[in-house]
């Protein structure tokens, strides 16, 4: 088999790339190891960035999202029993957020390509890449039973943080920079429309709590866990009860309980793999870094990474000029570090550490003041959750 671009993996990264190498009249073949089912249900986060957003109606895949989606046009900082909205519109110039879930963003990407474009196949799973260093790669991968070979002339690593391009890269070539956390977020799907009707961040000396929604009838929430938790340690019970005391209000805001319906703990990491390109395999989205879900950017640096990797190779192809490709991975890592930097500020604002010392506490109390007392503070929030520029 051979193609112009071999992308392993169909997340949002590797289904959008292909959308947008399709409409620029570039070949591409998508290798999944997983079923179409698996991906369709994968439980994600789901806020989009207005960037995202545009770059999803421009590829023709944001019918059903303008739709169904929720425009949000604000979230609210919650502690010390108080509230406080951060208005994104009036501290921006007119940005806001749509809340619509990644898994739904892949049906609607799968739906596409499979009815106009390029080859996406399921169930294959690529096992080596090799030759990124020669004008001929390959992906040597599994399908059906069979070990099969995909000839490109450049390879789109889109394979998650698990996946198989990153570890192909030989030792020595790049630098990783990583950070963990002593905590994670147990999670569930409830069928209770949401409590309230945008995002909540609460932080409470029990712990964090978020509370989200998927669509005006099914809210997805979230609890901070010590690391190493399992999802089955806690009944709904204690769940909703734990909910509820870390998101208790002076004015006696209460919580809508429902069935729970899916329960799953989350890890908390940061990690960048510097560069983000080696010879002819170009990493991009959980293959080349992971955000702490605190800031809601997952998802939409995996969209910025295949827009400016579309974008070189449409270049390429059209000019001949290597240019764009090879400032791809220092064109990326601006935006993924403001994303990296935004995230880890999140997650240590709202989080609280098993060894956090009463320092650190007030610490926390006192950076959540001022973001709620300084409009400038305040727009440095609201503009990192809008988003920033593409590249
Ligand atoms: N061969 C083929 N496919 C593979 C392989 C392999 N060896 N290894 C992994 N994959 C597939 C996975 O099954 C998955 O469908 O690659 C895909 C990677 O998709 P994601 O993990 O969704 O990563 P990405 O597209 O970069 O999207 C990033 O996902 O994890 C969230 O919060 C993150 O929102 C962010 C987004
Ligand atoms: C989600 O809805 O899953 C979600 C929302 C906001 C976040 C993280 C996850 O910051």
């Amino acid at each position: 088999m051979r193609t112009t671009v071999g992308i392993i993996g169909a997340g949002p990264a590797g289904l959008l790339l292909a959308r947008l190498l399709h409409r620029a009249g570039i070949e591409s073949v998508v290798l999944e190891a997983r079923d179409r089912a698996y991906v369709e249900q994968r439980q994600r986060a789901g806020v989009l960035e207005q960037g995202t957003v545009d770059v999803l109606r421009a590829a023709g895949a944001g019918a059903r999202m303008d739709r169904e989606g929720l425009r949000h046009d604000g979230i609210e900082l919650r502690f010390d029993r108080r509230r406080h909205r951060v208005d994104f519109p009036g501290l921006t110039g007119g940005r806001s957020v749509m809340v619509y879930a990644q898994t739904e963003v892949c049906k609607d990407l799968i739906a596409l390509q499979l009815a106009g474009g390029g080859p996406l196949l399921f169930g294959a799973e690529a096992v080596a890449v090799e030759d990124v260093d020669t004008p001929s790669p390959r992906i040597r991968f599994r399908h059906q039973g069979r070990e099969d070979v995909l000839e490109c002339d450049y390879v789109a690593g889109c394979d998650g943080f698990w996946g198989v391009s990153r570890p192909t890269l030989p030792a020595g070539v790049g630098q990783v920079f990583e950070r963990t956390y002593p905590f994670g977020w147990l999670g569930i799907l409830a069928d209770v429309p949401p409590s309230h009707d945008e995002l909540v961040y609460a932080r409470h000396e029990r712990g964090f709590a978020l509370l989200s929604m998927r669509t005006p009838a099914v809210s997805r929430l979230y609890l901070q866990v010590p690391e190493g938790t399992k999802a089955e340690e806690w009944s709904d019970e204690e769940i909703w009860r734990e909910l509820e005391l870390r998101f208790e209000t002076a004015d006696g805001w209460t919580l809508r309980r429902g069935p729970v319906t899916q329960k799953s703990v989350t890890p908390m990491r940061s990690y960048v793999h510097e560069p983000m390109r080696y010879g002819r395999l170009f990493l991009a989205g959980d293959a080349a870094h992971i955000v702490p879900p605190t800031g809601a950017k997952g998802l939409n640096l995996a969209v910025g990474d295949v827009v400016v990797l579309a974008r070189a190779l449409a270049h390429e192809k059209e000019t001949g000029s290597a240019e764009l490709l090879d400032a791809y991975s220092a064109t990326c890592l601006r935006r993924v570090w403001q994303a990296e930097r935004f995230s880890y500020d999140m997650t240590t604002l709202l989080h609280r550490a098993p060894d956090a010392t009463a320092f650190e506490d007030r610490l926390q109390l006192a950076r959540l003041e001022r973001i709620i007392s300084s409009r400038a503070a305040e727009t440095d929030l609201a503009e990192a959750y809008t988003g920033f520029p593409l590249a």
